[in-house]
């Protein structure tokens, strides 16, 4: 994971900054800035969030060449010697680096052997030493062949003392670099970094370096040789970073919800993909995979219900990092569905590429068009919702559920001759969600607030949301909450719980209200605390007694997933900031996990 970024121009300490706010979400376990100042490299470094180290700074507009990080630690604690940037031990060169180096330990060895010395415990403070030991003339052939002994994924960034230039390399992480308006430099991790200040940007591939100098960029393939690249425009950024009236990006988030599925019934509406869509023609595939990490595999689980529902071939859901190393019955036959937020998780993303190995035809769903599985991919499906600024993923999510339902409504036309059309259905929601009020929720912030542990049961898309709901208050409340199949349980679990356990109760499909309200007199009877999460308000509370309710409005059975889990998204942003977390930056997490 981590944020890399690097500038040459005016107020560089400055721009530098600025941006790794932008990239904060990457990672906040250290910070650190070099520039090169008198012909020296001069490096800050600090533990914790980025203000600590904006704090730091004393120069802010110097002309100058830097590079500067943020920290999702992998190799090493969170503290400052294992912060970047890393300096080679004599101190000319800087790098920062975002990704793993699997072979560091044998590299390191060897570099010791060489007299060099090392001050921290990472992984990347070898990058800087082999530049230094390289015995290759020219600056850019010993970069090149440095990073060329490198196994693993890097986003290099690096500075000489000598040079006012930054020299980039990169695998598997993602690296772009811009010519802004203002005429000068900059490199970053994510192009939001460019974010009203240029019109295009390049994308650095694997295996491509490059040189970029006060007013030019070259670029080089691993043999030293210059290549040459097309530039891509910058497109619009739908939604604004900035916090506005909220307190948190994770509230401003969840309360744009309405607003991204107004925004994605209408593109979705467009003839570009619309077309998409109806090219996508159902029959030639004989299964489907979806597959995701976290967040994403739970909408993934969601698409699987939504789509078995109207298609004859098997769907099936999978997370990322058991898919890659599960055998898989994948042919030219198949579908596979991969579903990130950032398109550039890094199991969901070697999943992709098993995938398109073994010749499938591969469509994935993102928030990032620009990312490397949107690049990979035979179809790409938008979640429209803008940038994901928490770390806890909400209307993204959203978003996402949106486009399977999308992908159902498009199927289900294909096969039965029936028209495609959602648009009316993804609106309705969208103004229902908008009047949607969600102060009762304070009471249960009260009565939560010092347990330690929650169940959750439901079945079928219950129990997925249940799932996602637990994800939720795991990461931003730190509570242990957990999810079980509502049939499950008499077949262990109800061992767990007694008079003060607290236990909600999500049941929004009719057909399963009935099963689902006997295991929750099962639970209730053995002491357990309930709260019954459902839109058929007559029905429950004819049927069950010291019941606590939270009233869904009734929506379409399929979207209503999404109506179910935004109290949820609420009731644990409200829990966090009532524990005093942060809750846009928990504990030991990074938004984006570009690291397997
Ligand atoms: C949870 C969350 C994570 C992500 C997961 C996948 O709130 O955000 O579980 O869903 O890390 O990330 P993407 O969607 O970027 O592939």
């Amino acid at each position: 994971m981590c944020g890399i970024v690097g500038f040459i121009g005016n107020n560089c300490e400055q721009n530098l900054i600025d941006a790794l706010y932008k990239l904060e979400y990457r990672g906040y376990d250290s910070a650190g800035i070099s520039v090169i100042k008198d012909g020296k490299i001069d490096t800050i470094k600090t533990a914790g969030e980025i203000k600590n180290l904006d704090e730091m700074l004393t120069t802010r507009n110097s002309n100058t060449a830097g590079i500067a990080h943020t920290r999702w630690a992998t190799h090493g604690a969170s503290n400052v010697f294992n912060a970047h940037p890393h300096n080679s031990c004599n101190n000319k060169i800087s790098i920062v680096h975002n990704g793993i180096i699997e072979n560091y330990i044998e590299l390191k060895q060897d570099l010791i052997k060489k007299g060099v010395v090392f001050y921290s415990e990472t992984d990347s403070e070898v990058i800087p030493n082999l530049i230094y030991k390289s015995n290759n003339k020219s600056f850019i052939k010993k970069f090149i062949s440095a990073c060329n002994l490198l196994n693993g994924s890097y986003a290099i960034a690096c500075l000489n003392s000598t040079e006012k230039k930054l020299y980039l390399a990169k695998n598997k992480s993602p690296l772009y670099i811009s010519k802004l308006n203002t005429g000068e430099m900059m490199c970053a991790s994510d192009i939001i970094c460019f974010e009203s200040k240029a019109v295009d940007y390049y994308t650095l591939e694997d295996g491509e370096f490059a040189v970029i100098s006060k007013d030019n960029i070259r670029f080089y393939n691993s043999s030293f040789k210059i290549i040459k690249k097309q530039s891509s425009k910058l497109g619009k950024f739908d939604f604004s970073f900035e916090l506005g009236n909220f307190s948190h990006y994770m509230e401003k988030e969840i309360c744009e919800i309405p607003k991204c599925i107004d925004n994605l019934a209408r593109i979705y509406s467009s003839k570009n993909l619309t077309e998409i869509l109806i090219n996508l023609n159902i029959n030639s595939f004989n299964k489907i995979k979806i597959i995701g990490c976290g967040t994403a595999y739970h909408a993934s689980c969601m698409g699987e219900k939504l789509l078995q529902d109207v298609l004859k071939v098997d769907v099936s859901s999978f997370v990322a990092s058991e898919f890659r190393y599960s055998k898989q019955l994948i042919d030219n036959s198949t579908l596979c569905i991969f579903v990130s937020q950032s398109g550039e998780t890094a199991d969901t993303l070697e999943a992709l590429k098993l995938a398109i190995e073994l010749g499938a035809t591969t469509l994935v769903i993102t928030n990032t068009m620009h990312s490397t599985m949107a690049k990979l991919a035979h179809v790409v499906l938008p979640t429209c919702a803008g940038v994901e600024k928490s770390v806890a993923s909400t209307k993204a999510y959203v978003c996402q559920i949106c486009v399977f339902y999308i992908l159902k409504r498009c199927f289900d036309s294909q096969i039965n001759k029936k028209c495609f059309d959602f648009y009316e259905n993804l609106e309705n929601l969208s103004v229902l969600l908008k009047n949607q009020k969600y102060d009762y929720l304070d009471s249960f912030v009260k009565l939560l607030s010092d347990e330690n542990e929650l169940y959750f049961i439901g079945r079928d898309k219950d129990l997925i949301s249940s799932n996602e709901a637990c994800l939720k208050l795991k990461e931003v409340t730190y509570i242990n909450a957990n999810a079980y199949p509502a049939g499950e349980l008499k077949h262990g679990f109800l061992a767990l719980i007694n008079q003060s356990s607290y236990m909600f109760v999500i049941a929004t499909e009719h057909h399963l209200l009935e099963k689902t309200l006997n295991a929750l007199k099962e639970a209730s009877s053995r002491g357990a605390n309930i709260i019954l999460v459902t839109q058929f308000k007559n029905e429950a509370s004819s049927m069950c007694e010291n019941v606590k309710f939270i009233y869904l409005p009734c929506f379409d059975e399929d979207l209503m997933s999404i109506v179910s889990i935004i109290p949820f998204q609420f009731l644990s942003y409200k829990l966090s900031v009532s524990k005093n977390i942060n809750p846009d930056k928990p504990r030991n997490l990074a938004k984006s996990v570009t690291v397997e």
